[in-house]
């Protein structure tokens, strides 16, 4: 069976979940707007990897899909905020929730998201001391992406971000929901220790790879594809691992040029153009890409236990 046909089937399973977990609520406005990104689809990664680790270790990915819709619910609240801080416009090829519904509903929304994904995980079905170690490390990892998602912010305002503190963001914000991803399933499939730690290396490798080409793709995608604004980065000045490697080696006129357009909100078209190509020129993109790919070898090496 081909990757993507795999993916689509798990996905039908989880979005039916999803549905089901939304429908709870009065306030119509607000279930609309909780509602607007989980309905607009989005590939499900994070609940098909707790699947497919559960699988690997006992064939009991139905008892993954609380928790993999858990998970699906928080990270589609944390797109509902992020767009706000990211002032992106839209997502998943809709306009964002703060867009359609304006961002005091959007904030809501977003906390209403999050406290919907814990009451959905209390109903996963595995022993109490067990749950209460997927509660306990959910919260957790939530507060560790409002950590990644704060220095992501702080960032835009500074000239120096090093390779070594990026790396560190991006663990915070995004691997570390693919670590616990990959855990959960580890453990709710009764996993050896091994077995959930191996499981959490591999969905934290992944969840690195996954993020610096996320950041690839948004400075040189297509928007259509995506669904989501490319060039947005550059315009906010956000430090990506290509932008962190373009402000080490550009130089002289290249280096001059680049900032012109780098964090400049009102960057056009064909500065933004500009911009990807002395990207692409200085090597910072190839360098990202060779990142990317060497997260997704260790992440291979992790799965050799299954
Ligand atoms: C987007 O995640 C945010 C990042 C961590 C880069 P996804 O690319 O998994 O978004 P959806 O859920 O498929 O829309
Ligand atoms: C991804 O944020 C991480 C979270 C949302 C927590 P980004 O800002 O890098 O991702 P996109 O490109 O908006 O999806
Ligand atoms: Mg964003
Ligand atoms: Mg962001």
């Amino acid at each position: 069976m081909q990757l993507s046909e795999e993916l689509a089937k798990r996905r039908d399973v989880i979005n039916k979940e999803i549905e089901k977990a939304l429908k709870i609520g009065d306030n119509v406005t607000l279930k609309k707007a909780m509602a607007h990104y989980p309905q607009a689809g989005g590939k499900r990664l994070r609940p098909v990897l707790a699947m497919l680790v559960a699988d690997a270790i006992s064939c009991t990915s139905e008892k993954t899909f609380p928790f993999g819709c858990a998970l699906e619910l928080v990270h589609n609240f944390t797109l509902v905020h992020d767009d706000i801080m990211d002032r992106d416009d839209f997502r998943r090829g809709i306009e964002s929730v703060h867009k359609v519904f304006g961002e005091p509903t959007a904030i809501i929304a977003g906390d209403a998201l999050f406290s919907l994904a814990f009451e959905v995980l209390s109903r996963t079905d595995v022993e109490p001391a067990k749950l209460r170690g997927l509660l306990r490390d959910t919260a957790v990892i939530v507060r560790i992406i409002a950590e990644g998602q704060q220095v992501d912010m702080e960032f835009e305002n500074r000239k120096d971000v090093s390779e070594d503190e990026y790396l560190s963001m991006i663990g915070d914000k995004t691997a570390s929901l693919f670590s616990l991803a990959a855990k959960g399933g580890a453990i709710i499939g009764g996993g050896t220790e091994q077995q959930v730690e191996q499981a959490s290396s591999y969905g934290y490798h992944l969840g690195m790879g996954f993020q610096i080409r996320d950041d690839i793709i948004g400075i040189e995608g297509d928007e259509k594809a995506i669904g989501k604004p490319v060039g947005s980065d550059i315009r906010n000045g956000k430090r990506t691992l290509i932008a962190v490697k373009a402000h080490e080696v550009l130089k002289g006129k290249e280096m001059k040029r680049f900032q012109e357009i780098f964090g400049n909100e009102s960057a056009g078209e064909d500065d933004i153009k500009d911009a990807v190509s002395i990207l692409r020129s200085a090597g910072a993109i190839d360098y990202a890409q060779n990142a990317a790919n060497e997260y997704a070898v260790n992440a291979n090496e992790s799965l050799k236990i299954f």
